[in-house]
């Protein structure tokens, strides 16, 4: 099945050129080695960089050793004026209390109280969406956005503060350097980095507007008339090994990164999604048609009938993992393969390149959903797929990323059928997600 066919591959090419191609074009940018090898290693004056591939490599980095392989310190300073002291970009103790705090408000039976508000903003999605010649990226991400906000607040994204932070993260996205070419860039840690004046202003407004969010919340939480949502959870659940609450001030980095981590995310893979459904008519057709199975009673439970749907959203994942690269950094001397890393080495851990790696998966880069009801696809995924990264700092939102992609796949194709548009076929670049160059652009109409 049909995928965007990948321009030829460079086979090898200088670092420079790399970090200049990668903002162009992550797809083509990369040397057809990185799909094939099992780690390649990256020199700078001052630092080494290793991306690995290798299986048994990751899963040291990731599920075995976590704790002697930290957040990389050069992409977390990118992130830290939005994001402060969010769990994000914290490590050690710090961040072990967060998780403990955060993560029963995504345990299953909470992810089933956030349903409701979940296919309310579906459902206003499908209002919403215009027909003829359509950019779908912008309204994957108001959706997303509308679907945290109803989670985590209880507002609708048309809610003024809602609308503001949402427009405060575009000004903000747009004025990023790409963070995780930190870990390639030959620039030495002392140099001092400038955030941009515009950064500046688009952090300071998000930050205030988070702000007003969680006082009005605790004031409502001491008041006793709180609604029941995920921004309640997190701020009554108490630690359990301390007793200590998340403080004000640390509230809002954690809001900050649920929004930019959940919205940002999801709004890349279902803008992904749709594109692949146009390019498939066959597949979007049987989405329609499964989706009729749930649309006769939308309820969590029935969710688990969009199995083919199900299968869908991880092909899109497998293909454009919306976060292609993360980075950590060895706190050790390490053997990586034969090779002596010294501590300090930015080690990349790249779903891009291990999700469509052509020692593991048959046909990389088709997309075949089918794939995954086979037996040989499990060895596959267990060994090379991992689009919310694995072991104890996997994606929070995991679970709730994975009912929130189903119900809008599911929900817009069966209101609208898709088409490409000739001669616009997207090309995958790397902002804080992987976004296409010009937009993601088909025709939409309403299904009769
Ligand atoms: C398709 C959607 C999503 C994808 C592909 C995704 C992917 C990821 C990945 C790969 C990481 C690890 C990053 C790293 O280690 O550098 C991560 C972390 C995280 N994600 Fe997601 N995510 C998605 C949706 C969400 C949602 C909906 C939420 C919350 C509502 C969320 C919250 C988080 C948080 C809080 C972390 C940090 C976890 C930690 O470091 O302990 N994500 N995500």
């Amino acid at each position: 099945m049909i995928a965007p066919k990948p321009p030829a591959r460079p086979d090898k090419v200088s670092l420079w050129t790399y970090v200049r191609l990668f903002r162009r074009d992550i797809l083509s940018a990369q040397p057809a080695r990185l799909y094939h090898a099992w780690m390649a290693e990256f020199r700078t004056l001052f630092f080494r960089s290793y991306l690995i591939n290798d299986p048994a490599l990751v899963a040291r980095v990731l599920t075995e050793r976590p704790d002697d392989f930290p957040k990389s310190g050069r992409v977390a300073e990118g992130l830290r004026p939005l994001l402060g002291n969010s769990v994000f970009v914290t490590n050690g103790e710090v961040w072990k209390r967060q998780r403990r705090i955060i993560d029963p408000a995504f345990e299953g039976g909470r992810l089933r109280d956030t349903f409701p508000a979940m296919l309310a903003a579906a459902e206003a999605a499908v209002a919403r969406m215009g027909e003829g010649v359509l950019e779908v990226e912008e309204p994957a991400s108001h959706v997303a956005a509308d679907v945290i906000f109803r989670t985590l607040f209880s507002i609708p994204i048309e809610h003024e503060i809602a609308s503001d932070v949402f427009n405060g993260f575009r000004a903000y996205q747009r004025s990023q350097p790409i963070l995780n070419l930190a870990a390639f860039l030959p620039i030495p840690r002392w140099f001092p980095r400038f955030h941009r004046a515009e950064t500046k202003q688009a952090v300071r407004t998000i930050r205030g507007l988070i702000g007003r969010l969680t006082q009005t919340r605790a004031a409502a939480i001491a008041a006793g008339v709180a609604p029941d949502d995920l921004a309640t959870k997190i701020m009554t659940t108490a630690d359990p090994l301390t007793g200590a609450r998340f403080g004000t001030e640390e509230m809002v980095d954690q809001v900050a990164i649920f929004f930019l981590a959940g919205h940002e995310t999801s709004a890349s893979a279902l803008a992904w999604g749709l594109y692949l459904l146009a390019a498939n008519p066959e597949v979007q057709d049987r989405v329609a048609a499964e989706g009729a199975l749930f649309a006769a009673d939308p309820s969590f439970s029935n969710l688990s009938r969009l199995k083919y749907t199900r299968d869908v959203f991880r092909e899109v994942l497998r293909l454009y993992p919306p976060v292609p690269m993360m980075v950590r950094q060895t706190a050790l001397p390490e053997d990586f393969r034969g090779r002596k890393v010294q501590p300090g080495a930015q080690v990349v851990l790249s779903p891009w390149h291990l999700h469509r790696h052509d020692r593991i998966w048959p046909d990389p880069d088709a997309f075949d959903p089918a794939r995954w009801q086979t037996e040989a696809n499990r060895v596959h995924a267990q060994q090379a797929y991992m689009p919310f990264s694995a072991g104890a700092r996997v994606c929070t939102g995991a679970g709730f990323a994975m009912f929130e992609g189903v119900l809008l796949l599911s929900m817009l194709a069966q209101a609208f059928r898709f088409q490409t548009v000739p001669g616009r076929v997207p090309v995958p670049v790397a902002h804080l997600t992987v976004r296409a160059r010009d937009g993601i652009w088909l025709d939409v109409q309403r299904r009769a």
